[in-house]
């Protein structure tokens, strides 16, 4: 638990800190044939190493020493205008789209292709000046005020048709051009505003999907402490603490409300470009203001901000973040932004060791990406991020970062052939939902239970033996999976339980945490003790939980050790459910050698509630025990300590890639041969890598059944 705790400390220090957090109609013109048709379009890499470029911040002389310090690099892309509004309006309905045409053109002769965002984090002074009624209202009833960004209220109309606007213009300019390949809609989405207009929305939203207010009542139980309504104007807006029915649907709110903010946007891209240019925004990982999953829907690529703030990458919790953005559309995604050694916004903005970041990067397009962009290339000479970590330092001169980077871009155009159509495909899922998330941060019960962290646990714990984890839903089709773990799974609907009851009873094994199964859709309890409505299929439920103040032991299959924090106190109702765990004899009495892990088979399937806090050995024995149960086949136990593994593949050959994230150096002995990508010569195979701290070694093979093991 003390691990646990520390990775919540640094968890919310990365998100609570989050820099953006913190934070700091006239008809448009087409593009001029002429500029766009100057270079035909070089060959898209199959990884791309990109920076965050700002071009409106420094003379068009630089541009090209710039452009030129980037192609050495391998830079193959740059984002860019994603905070420019002023310069590409810089009056209302007087759009200059110029100068960003010729920063694609310079681009484009440096063989950099362009991402373009859109500008809407950082509205212009003369928008909210004219329009106040645009800026967000934080919960206090402030107004937000201009001189930072993301000040807009997403919910206002006239912010909407701004950007709106905004977008197409772009859109109309370079949604056929040769050289930009995708857009990014906004930047970072995160706050919510809180004013009477927005409330009325809310509450527009709440009649379209409850119809009634007696319905509306019934389901939150609003008899409770005369919270009973009769008129929809009634109802507050409610972060916490709350009605528990009022909390869920606000933050149902405030989703659809950024999928509808970004669909305002998408909409007008899609209608003018190219299906080419793929359409994505910059998620922020565990950031869980919004359902990002929901979000996700509608774009055609996921992407995310990673950045490790204080301290050094710590690869579970990160390549859990990864995972959770490949999982939102099931495919490769982007890292979108990444820092260039240090952070400029935690306590304590130290570097990635020398090594760590080239190793970062290779860790990322292990977990999926298939795009490293580093944020960013030079520091503007003012503004509020001067400490950030760059590429170059304000003298304009490569830093010593730079070599580094240069390496990473090297390394991406010489693997980029044998990962080109590669991705990770997993036969272990670990199920994921923000509504669970929620519900438990809302009523954590003891202080220390940390559902973020809890899934963190149990993903590392079967990353460790599976070395291939998919974070997904409940709501996804399962059954490419034979190991479907669900740690504190706090809220399933009644469609997620069919899903997860056809997955079992068509041979998949599904293992419940602590928690799993409480709730219902409106966040109220289920009649059914948890498991709530998979009790039947288990054989079993949860006859009581403890908040624990206590260490309480617990032995069984797994071995013996510790549970702190929580017990779910289990009974069987079905003689085939056998008892896997059972709790030990201590002064609170209530648990004395009661069931801690029960499981049931069901048919060729099996479902598992695992009631105690494991951690440890018992940890490690739970998850191998259900790892083999369920028929996985990992080619390694265990790898050397600090040495991590990561396997794209398609349906010909497969790409493995080591990373020695530990200060001890490592050999490890392949289980067949396989030849070395980036220092192999003439179809030489080996048996054995070696590798010293950092160090990235990345293999190939053939996969001799498609899409499956050799
Ligand atoms: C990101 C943001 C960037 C920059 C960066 C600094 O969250 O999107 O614009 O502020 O952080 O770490």
């Amino acid at each position: 638990m003390i691990a646990r705790r520390q990775l919540a400390i640094a968890l919310a220090a990365t998100l609570l800190l989050a820099p953006s957090l913190r934070s700091h109609a006239a008809t448009a013109p087409t593009a001029p044939a002429a500029a766009q048709a100057d270079a035909a379009p070089a060959a898209p890499p199959a990884l791309y190493l990109g920076a965050a470029w700002y071009p409106e911040q420094w003379p068009e002389s630089r541009w090209d020493t710039d452009l030129a310090l980037m192609q050495q690099a391998h830079i193959r892309f740059v984002r860019v205008g994603e905070f420019a509004w002023s310069r590409l309006e810089p009056s209302e309905g007087h759009y200059d789209l110029d100068w960003l045409d010729r920063a694609i053109r310079a681009a484009q002769r440096h063989n950099i292709a362009v991402v373009i965002g859109t500008p809407s984090a950082a509205p212009p002074a003369w928008l909210t000046t004219e329009y106040p009624e645009t800026l967000r209202i934080e919960e206090d009833g402030k107004r937000a005020q201009h001189g930072n960004r993301q000040q807009f209220d997403w919910s206002s109309p006239k912010y909407r048709e701004l950007a709106r606007a905004m977008a197409e213009q772009e859109a109309r300019r370079f949604g056929h051009d040769p050289n930009v390949i995708g857009w990014q809609i906004d930047n970072e989405y995160a706050n919510a505003s809180y004013g009477p207009s927005t409330q009325a929305q809310f509450q527009n939203w709440l009649k379209a999907r409850y119809g009634t207010l007696d319905n509306l009542n019934a389901r939150w139980t609003t008899a409770y402490w005369s919270q009973t309504y009769n008129d929809w104007s009634q109802i507050p807006i409610e972060t916490k603490p709350g009605n528990p029915g009022l909390l869920i649907s606000w933050m149902r709110f405030v989703s659809d409300t950024w999928r509808s903010y970004q669909k305002n946007q998408l909409d007008v891209i899609r209608a003018n470009a190219d299906p080419r240019q793929f359409i994505t925004t910059n998620m922020m990982g565990f950031f869980n203001g919004y359902n990002n999953d929901l979000v996700a829907q509608d774009l055609t690529m996921a992407s995310w901000d990673d950045y490790v703030g204080t301290g050094q990458l710590n690869p579970v919790s990160n390549g859990a973040a990864h995972d959770l953005t490949r999982g939102f559309l099931r495919k490769n995604f982007w890292v979108m932004e990444t820092q260039p050694g240090s952070v400029n916004w935690s306590p304590d903005n130290n570097p990635l060791n020398k090594g760590e970041v080239r190793a970062m990067a290779w860790h990322d397009i292990g977990h999926g990406a298939d795009a490293v962009e580093y944020w960013q290339w030079r520091s503007a000479l003012n503004g509020q991020e001067e400490y950030h970590g760059t590429l170059l330092g304000a003298d304009g001169n490569p830093n010593p970062l730079y070599p580094e980077v240069a390496h990473i871009g090297a390394d991406f155009a010489k693997a980029g052939p044998a990962l080109a159509g590669t991705s990770v495909q997993s036969d272990v899922a670990i199920l994921h939902n923000y509504d669970s998330y929620w519900a438990i941060d809302w009523q954590r019960h003891n202080k220390a239970f940390d559902p973020l962290a809890t899934m963190i646990d149990w993903y590392g714990a079967v990353r460790a033996l599976a070395h291939s984890v998919d974070i997904v839903s409940p709501s996804v089709p399962l059954s490419q999976y034979k190991l479907v773990v669900a740690p504190a799974l706090n809220m399933i609907t009644e469609a997620q339980a069919r899903n997860l009851i056809d997955y079992v009873q068509n041979g998949g094994h599904l293992v419940l945490t602590q928690r799993s199964g409480m709730k219902n859709i409106d966040n109220g309890l289920y009649t059914q003790l948890q498991p709530g409505p998979l009790a039947d299929l288990l054989g079993g439920h949860v006859a009581q939980f403890y908040a624990l103040d206590t260490t309480i032991p617990v032995s069984g299959t797994w071995g013996t050790g510790p549970t702190k924090v929580w017990a779910d106190m289990l009974t069987t109702t079905s003689p085939d459910t056998k008892v896997l765990m059972r709790y030990g004899k201590t002064p609170l009495g209530w648990l004395d050698d009661q069931p801690a892990a029960i499981t049931r088979q069901v048919g060729k399937g099996r479902i598992t509630y695992i009631g105690a806090d494991l951690e440890g050995a018992p940890l490690a024995a739970a998850a191998k025990w259900m790892i083999a149960d369920a028929g996985v086949q990992p080619e390694f136990g265990t790898l050397p300590p600090g040495v991590d593994l990561y396997i794209r593949k398609d349906a010909t050959h497969e790409v493995w890639i080591l990373i020695n994230f530990g200060a001890a150096p490592q050999t490890v002995a392949l289980p067949t041969a396989f030849t070395n990508v980036l220092t192999g010569t003439g179809g030489a195979t080996v048996h054995t890598a070696a590798l010293k701290q950092y160090d990235v070694v990345i293999l190939q093979r053939p996969t001799s059944t498609p899409g499956g093991k050799p």
